[in-house]
Order: C-alpha cells, then sequence, then structure tokens
C-alpha cells in the first residue's frame, strides 16, 4: 500500500466517512485470492451466511452468498499479503482517527447467480465492535450487465442519495460499519469478495 493509497482513505473517511478506491490491490494478487477463493469453494469450506456476530451468525433470509472465515495465520502468500495491506491500514486509521482498531475478522464471499444482499448496517446488536468495513473484490472483467452491484447510502440516515458500485477485482470500499447502510443488488454471475471488519476493543 502506498502513501497515496493511504492519504485517499484517509482523506475521504474524514470527509465523507467512506472510500472506493479501483486498483487497491494488484491484479496479481487479486487473481491468486480468486484462484484461492474458487479453490476452498470447490473443497466444500463454505457455509451459508448469516446475521449475526462473528461466528455466532444465524442464517437469514436477508443474504444468500455462501463464506468462509480467514484465520488470522492463515499461510497463503496472497492471503498473507492481504492480510498485510489490511494490517497497514489498520495502523494508519489508527494513527489519524484514534478509533482503537485492533483486530481484523474477514472472511472469503461467494454470490452464485441471483444471490444478493437486502439493505443492511454491519453493526449488530450483540456485537458493537465492528467499527470499519473494509471490501476488496475479486471479479474479473465485471460488467454492469453482471448485477451485484454494492448500491451504498452516502447519508448515515439510509435515506437519499446513493451510489452503485462495481465489484470489480482490486477495488476497495471501506465505510464506517455503524453508520453507512448498504446492500448487494443480485448477482447475474457467481460474485466474489474478500470482506473484512476492523473491531474495536
Ligand atoms: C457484507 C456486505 C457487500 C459486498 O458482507 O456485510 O455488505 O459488496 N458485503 O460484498
Ligand atoms: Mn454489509
Amino acid at each position: 500500500m502506498n502513501e497515496d493509497t493511504v492519504q485517499t482513505i484517509i482523506a475521504d473517511l474524514a470527509e465523507k466517512g467512506w472510500c472506493v478506491l479501483p486498483d487497491f490491490m494488484d491484479p496479481a494478487t487479486v487473481a491468486d485470492l480468486r484462484t484461492e477463493c474458487l479453490a476452498r469453494h470447490a473443497a466444500g469450506g463454505f457455509h451459508r451466511a448469516g446475521v449475526g456476530a462473528g461466528r455466532a451468525e444465524v442464517v437469514s433470509e436477508i443474504r444468500s452468498d455462501v463464506i468462509l472465515w480467514l484465520e488470522p495465520e492463515d499461510t497463503h502468500p496472497a492471503i498473507r499479503r492481504y492480510l498485510a495491506a489490511t494490517e497497514a491500514l489498520r495502523q494508519r486509521v489508527n494513527q489519524e482517527f484514534f478509533l482503537g482498531l485492533n483486530e481484523l475478522e474477514s472472511h472469503f464471499a461467494v454470490y452464485s447467480t441471483g444471490a444478493g444482499y437486502k439493505k443492511h448496517l454491519d453493526r449488530f446488536r450483540e456485537d458493537d465492535r465492528r467499527a470499519l468495513t473494509a471490501i476488496v473484490y475479486l471479479n474479473d472483467r465485471w460488467t454492469e450487465a453482471d448485477g451485484g452491484q454494492l448500491r451504498l447510502w452516502v447519508e448515515p440516515s439510509g435515506e437519499g442519495e446513493s451510489i452503485d458500485i462495481q465489484p470489480t477485482g482490486g477495488t476497495l470500499v471501506t465505510f464506517l460499519s455503524e453508520l453507512y447502510w448498504h446492500e448487494v443488488q443480485p448477482a447475474m454471475r457467481q460474485r466474489l469478495a474478500l470482506t473484512g471488519w476492523f473491531k474495536r476493543r
């Protein structure tokens, strides 16, 4: 992660509370992450995603993706690069905003054709420790017709203006987890993401 990238994220978070950054991850790392995500998916490691506190999730109709949690000790080289990049981001965000972020929980997510995730906030009643959401997309050549856009309401009210973000490989989307409403439009083809939450103490 270079200094320009960090500065863009910090400035956007300070001004708006959210940031969309194309090319956050280099294409080779994105391709390796995509391959590994699909390999683990094919190996049967994923489960229906739920809603709730981290690993104590309850399956719900508001989302229809399948997920696989990452372990912080994962030794896969591309996953180590992802963890190093998010760790660098965590430290810089802490220095700038005193958010006290002290850990990342992250998972691969696979949306099959037709899957989506209805409008929600990432902070749950049982767990108010999620402070900052960071999503990195792993998709090759996504087009508008593929659906699966992330719709993000730009005001914390969750009403009014929203933007639609293409889940293009390498793009990072980050926002304050308790403030910004968002939803995943139904995907017209398989849609891959690596989603993380920085949690505070
Ligand atoms: C989530 C989520 C959005 C996306 O996993 O909580 O909102 O674009 N994901 O994958
Ligand atoms: Mn979410």
